[in-house]
């Protein structure tokens, strides 16, 4: 259950002008930073070294460098945390596969110390791969819930969220409340997905296998097929089709409402939370690890401990997710969603059931 807390923190306010900031940068780390990562690793070390600059000098505490496939407002997380610690981060952006690509093909030479995804298929992808370091952190262990770090505390979850229904709420009366309700023919010509190659799409699949099986998770993604679904590579453009008429259902993640609802209150869309009755609604997170070949496995194990904890509050609200740690609050806005189940117990296992995802995808012509 991830819960609904209304009160609101001291922080409130910088933390709100970091989210206004945030809000700028549309849609997902797959969609559109393929081609911005070493240029942008350059411009980022130096737009963090002119704001310890003129903010204050800290200690030299070294530096590291993340490659991230969460990007939404991280900037001034980084920048937040040099202050704090004296650490210097440099920072590539890029989508989640590609960044897994980069360091295995770095090897042994990367100088990445940290790896963030969006994505909890991805990061176990990378952990099979052998390029994520164990670690050893009490730290880490007491604010990440243990369904949301690996068996072999080689990645953790920083935020969750919910890839949800969502429904128009001026033209749709009663949605869905389950994913195989998505499939009714009701439906038919009213759909929009993600393509099936978003990992988004691919872990919401994993998922379906996980909590139903292959031949169910194949029924249920056939049913949404044949409702021929307008197939749109944003979130952020799903809601938005969802608002303008294009399509009266879809699924997408909880977050981008979060970011639409700041720009216009009366947006109109909800949020249907499925599954409710069972397993709860399908979770995947943003997470961190330390690379195998990290030059400052310290100053990554700092980074990422703070990010678990003193800077949990600034990570999750950049970027309208849950935080992972259950005691710190969600954004004002998202806890506004209202509580819901959440199927935590599935994210572990996403990654070892990418494959068959992709296939069952493939097999029943989901584009
Ligand atoms: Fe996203």
């Amino acid at each position: 259950m991830i819960r609904k807390h209304p009160r609101y923190l001291l922080g409130s306010l910088l933390v709100g002008a970091l989210v206004l900031g945030a809000c700028g940068s549309d849609d997902d780390s797959s969609d559109a930073t393929t081609d911005a990562t070493a240029d942008t690793a350059t411009d980022t070390t130096e737009a963090a070294t002119d704001t310890t600059e003129a903010d204050a000098t800290p200690a030299d505490g070294g530096t590291i460098t993340v490659y991230t496939g969460r990007h939404y407002g991280i900037e001034p997380v980084f920048e937040q945390f040099t202050t704090e610690t004296g650490i210097e981060v440099r920072f590539t952006t890029g989508n989640d596969p590609e960044l897994r690509e980069r360091l295995i093909a770095e090897g042994a030479n990367t100088p990445a110390d940290v790896v963030m995804t969006a994505d909890a298929a991805n990061i176990e992808l990378s952990a099979e791969a052998g390029i994520l370091a164990s670690v050893d952190s009490a730290v880490l262990t007491e604010a990440i819930p243990e369904e949301l770090r690996s068996e072999d505390n080689d990645w953790f979850s920083l935020s969750q969220r919910a890839r949800v229904i969502i429904a128009s709420t001026e033209r749709v009366e009663n949605p869905p409340t389950t994913y195989a309700g998505v499939g009714d023919p009701e439906w038919q010509g009213k759909l929009c997905l993600r393509p099936s190659t978003h990992p988004y799409t691919q872990s919401l699949v994993a998922s379906l296998i996980i909590a139903e099986g292959p031949e169910r998770a194949t029924e249920i993604v056939q049913s949404w097929v044949d409702n021929d679904p307008l197939y749109i590579n944003s979130d952020t453009d799903i809601y938005k089709a969802v608002a303008d008429g294009e399509c009266d259902i879809a699924i997408a993640n909880t977050y981008y409402l979060g970011r639409l609802l700041t720009e216009d209150p009366d947006f109109p869309v909800e949020i249907v939370w499925p599954e409710q009755d069972g397993r709860g609604a399908h979770v995947n997170v943003s997470t961190a690890a330390i690379t195998a070949n990290a030059p400052n496995p310290e100053g990554a194990l700092a980074l990422i401990e703070w990010l678990a904890t003193d800077g949990q509050q600034l990570f999750a609200d950049a970027n309208f997710e849950y935080p992972a740690d259950p005691d710190v609050e969600p954004n004002e806005i998202v806890a506004g969603f209202g509580e819901f189940t959440a199927d935590l117990a599935a994210v572990r296992q996403l990654g070892a059931n990418q494959p068959a995802a992709v296939e069952i995808l493939s097999a029943t012509g989901y584009e």
